[in-house]
């Protein structure tokens, strides 16, 4: 790798031992990657939570925050001390709700050292943003930006629909960014890999959330890690719509970017998206295909009696914060479910002073933060069957938890927590 005098200046030390160690770390990362230098980000999206078990697992005082960080932020084999961090960095979603904990099964204890650990971690500069949703609280970035950031919906999002350039960084490459300002240059930071590859016609245009989640289902798995460029008369989306659609294909393929002509940032035509080359593969995402994925996210549930209602994967905007207070208002949910609805800490705070936690809260629900359960593998005593409106929860909570996992419209959702039972249907 072509390295610059600064940056050889820092690998050699001259600028503290922490940033040593993560300049080592970013040249061993970009030579396996094939990368012929580093360029500067702006922005980076990472993890320094210290709560976690595994974390946690080998630490003789759990406040030891400087030996979490070398470990898991840097890949480091001693300890160094944390330093600042030299471009706007923030912490995506972690474990602790550090209002909600007790129902997520953690101790006084463990929400006291997450308070601990954010302070420690906060004046060092990582903003709590605390949610796989940064650009949802103030964290937008701009059209050819260049980031590090974690979190497969965070990454598509970002691409995608604002035009900032990112891969799916891990939490030591974010780390090592987050204190250098650098990352290796390879994948989507790079003009020619940020076209189409692959051609979805649309055909069953998306005419609700649960659509556009379904579509992106379906068009992750037709590309895998391939970029599409969507063709046919789409719908104008919300921020909302496209948030789901990206999380979906992020979870049944590993899409990072993708293309809607006049719609997504980078293409105004299916020719721009396609950077003037024909497709290598056409798909057809059609009413059999939208059936196709309904039926997959909902194959391994049978049991129609529901103890679990799970909303906002990815976090809820405050749109769809008042979307549900709105069903809920007035009603009561089942006593045999619990409803906990997800939104980053920052919008729960505007929802506090909106009135919405109250109408959400009257019901039975709870409006929880900072994490999810495919994160932090928490939900209620006794959950066996859980539904959702995630096509992204949906697809990974049967592996992580085991439990039976339906996947159904906001309105199934909602009903199905007031009555107890899962009627959701296409
Ligand atoms: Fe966010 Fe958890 Fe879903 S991290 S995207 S709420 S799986």
């Amino acid at each position: 790798m072509r390295l610059s005098d600064r940056e050889k200046a820092m690998l050699d030390g001259a600028e503290g031992p922490a940033r040593q160690r993560a300049m080592d770390l970013l040249v061993r990362y970009g030579r396996a990657l094939g990368a012929e230098r580093l360029i500067p980000v702006t922005n980076v999206a990472g993890v320094w939570s210290s709560t976690t078990p595994w974390v946690q697992a080998d630490l003789d005082k759990p406040d030891d925050f400087d030996t979490i960080y070398s470990r898991f932020n840097l890949d480091a084999d001693d300890v160094v001390e944390t330093p600042q961090a030299a471009v706007s960095t923030c912490q995506l979603i972690h474990g602790i709700d550090t209002r909600n904990y007790r129902l997520q099964g953690f101790s006084d204890e463990q929400a006291a050292l997450q308070r601990k650990s954010e302070k420690y971690f906060g004046q060092r500069g990582v903003q709590w943003c605390s949610t796989c949703t940064p650009y949802q609280v103030g964290n937008v970035p701009v059209k050819g930006e260049h980031l590090a950031w974690m979190e497969s919906s965070a990454v598509v999002y970002a691409n995608a629909v604002l035009g900032a350039r990112t891969n799916v960084e891990g939490r030591e490459s974010a780390g090592a960014a987050s204190i250098t300002g650098l990352i290796p240059e390879f994948g989507l930071h790079i003009d020619a890999n940020r076209y189409a590859t692959h051609r979805v016609r649309v055909e069953a245009v998306p005419e609700s959330m649960m659509d556009w989640g379904l579509m992106g289902y379906s068009v992750g798995a037709m590309v895998m890690e391939n970029i599409p460029v969507l063709s046919g008369a789409l719908p104008q989306p919300r921020p909302m719509h496209l948030k789901h659609f990206g999380a979906a294909a992020a979870s049944s393929g590993g899409v990072e970017m993708y293309h809607i002509p006049g719609q997504t940032a980078e293409a105004d035509s299916e020719d721009e998206a396609l950077g003037g080359r024909v497709p290598v593969e056409e798909h057809v995402y059609d009413a059999a295909a939208r059936r196709a994925a309904f039926e997959r996210l909902n194959a391994n549930a049978n049991n129609p009696d529901v103890d679990f209602v799970m909303l906002g994967c990815p976090h809820n905007s405050i749109e769809q914060m008042w979307e549900i207070a709105r069903l809920l208002d007035g009603k009561r949910i089942s006593p045999n479910v619990e409803l906990w609805v997800h939104t980053p800490r920052q919008i729960r705070a505007l929802c506090d002073e909106s009135g919405f936690t109250e109408m959400i809260e009257r019901s039975g629900a709870h409006v929880m933060s900072d994490s999810c359960p495919a994160i932090n593998r928490a939900t209620p005593d006794g959950t066996e069957v859980i539904v959702t409106d995630s096509c992204k929860q949906s697809h990974y909570l049967p592996a992580i938890l085991g439990k039976q996992t339906w996947f159904g419209s906001l309105e199934h959702c909602i009903e199905a927590a007031l009555t107890g039972r899962f009627k959701g249907s296409l």
